[in-house]
């Protein structure tokens, strides 16, 4: 060792059980062969005029933190976060802000909180200079005098940070870091948030479909995909032949030439419907459930495709075993019994879509799915 320092003899386990924090502290720096040069309390006189404007300017910085987490919070929970076109020009202004707020008030939380923690180091932490010649000890443990005298040296430097009488500075740092650790967790989470209940008329319901008229009396037809939106083409009963399936959409006039409400219509992920022509003989043999009796139109029967295991879409249909396929997770339904899981982790059957044939000849659906489709969440009470 070139400290300087001389460890000389080592304490005895009495002698080291009698030592004060003091004692262990200057033993422990010279065993490591640590020559302290200098070691100024950073506030010789507590309670100096100096002394608290530093400490109340740390606590304010730590207050913007615990403000700007609170802001942080409210905007996330509270500010107008779903889209709005920009011919609205009230909620497209609101709901522009939304990301920039988000940023803004995150940032000056952790911004806050970060000066505050180096303010406190700056002005509090005693600034020791010492100078240290490290050894290894070849993979031996740390014997009791080394854990001792490593406690001593954490003790003191906590004793010597001074925080445990600044209870400004400490409640202050608690609520900024307390309240931007709750934004943290609520990040991830609000998306999850969601109360289908509250507003079950509403788009966001996942209590309904776009299959939900939106008067009384509103037509909804069958429809196919055709890869333009504009292009309509409805569905009659002679369109497909029996053993047949195909996934139809929901078509209102009222939508015909809106080009942004036909393509969300084709697009919205609870809408598809797999459309299934049974051969008579399978119609014979069909098993009906119970409410559901009149939910077919004739040899026609209409499930959803989404799957209730987690939702993907159960886009195979296997004409000769009457089996809806999901290629997910292999869950089979049975098209036959009211599109029962026969096989694979899903366990509701797929909901079925009542459907007739209006006057005018095109397949339309009677009403919305009588329960929400898809995979289990936890409001759902069916
Ligand atoms: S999503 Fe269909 S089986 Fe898993």
């Amino acid at each position: 060792m070139s400290s300087g320092s001389e460890p000389g003899p080592r304490p005895t386990d009495e002698e080291l059980a009698g030592m004060s924090r003091d004692e262990l502290l200057r033993l422990g720096g010279k065993l490591d062969g640590v020559e302290i040069v200098n070691y100024p309390e950073p506030w010789p006189v507590k309670g100096t005029r100096a002394e608290k404007r530093a400490e109340r300017i740390i606590g304010l910085w730590f207050l913007l933190a615990a403000v700007a987490g609170l802001a942080f919070l409210v905007a996330l929970i509270w500010w107008p976060w779903q889209y709005e076109p920009p011919e609205n020009t009230d909620g497209y202004f609101w709901y522009s802000l939304y990301t920039p707020v988000l940023g803004i008030t995150l940032g000056v939380s952790v911004l806050a909180l970060g000066i505050g923690v180096l303010l406190y180091g700056k002005r509090f932490i005693p600034n020791e200079l010492a100078v240290q010649q490290r050894t290894d000890n070849q993979g031996r443990g740390s014997a009791e005098i080394d854990r001792k005298t490593i406690l001593a040296h954490l003790a003191d430097s906590g004793e010597r940070s001074t925080i445990a009488r600044r209870s400004l500075i400490k409640r202050s740092a608690g609520l900024g870091a307390g309240v931007l650790g709750l934004g943290a967790v609520a990040l991830p989470l609000a998306g999850f948030v969601k109360n289908p209940w509250a507003h079950p008329d509403s788009k966001e319901s996942l209590a309904h479909t776009g299959w939900k008229a939106q008067f009384p009396g509103e037509i909804v037809y069958l429809r196919r995909n055709t890869g333009n939106p504009e292009e309509v083409s409805l569905v009659r009963p002679e369109d497909l032949d029996a053993g047949a399936m195909e996934t139809v959409f929901p078509f209102r006039e009222s939508e015909r030439g809106d080009h942004e409400a036909l393509a969300h219509a084709l697009k919205r992920a609870d809408n598809p419907v797999m459309l299934i022509r049974l051969r008579p003989d399978d119609a014979e043999r069909v098993v009906k459930r119970k409410g559901q009796e009149d939910f077919n139109y004739g040899d026609y029967y209409a499930y959803t495709k989404i799957c209730s295991h987690v939702g993907c879409p159960t886009s195979l249909y296997e004409q000769q075993t009457n089996r809806i396929l999901c290629p997910c997770h292999q869950s089979q339904f049975d098209a036959l019994t009211y599109a029962k899981p026969v096989f694979g982790p899903a366990t509701r059957a797929l909901a079925q879509l009542p459907i007739t044939v209006h006057t005018d000849g095109y397949l339309i659906a009677r009403h919305d799915f009588i329960e929400p489709i898809g995979p289990g969440f936890w409001e759902r009470k069916s």
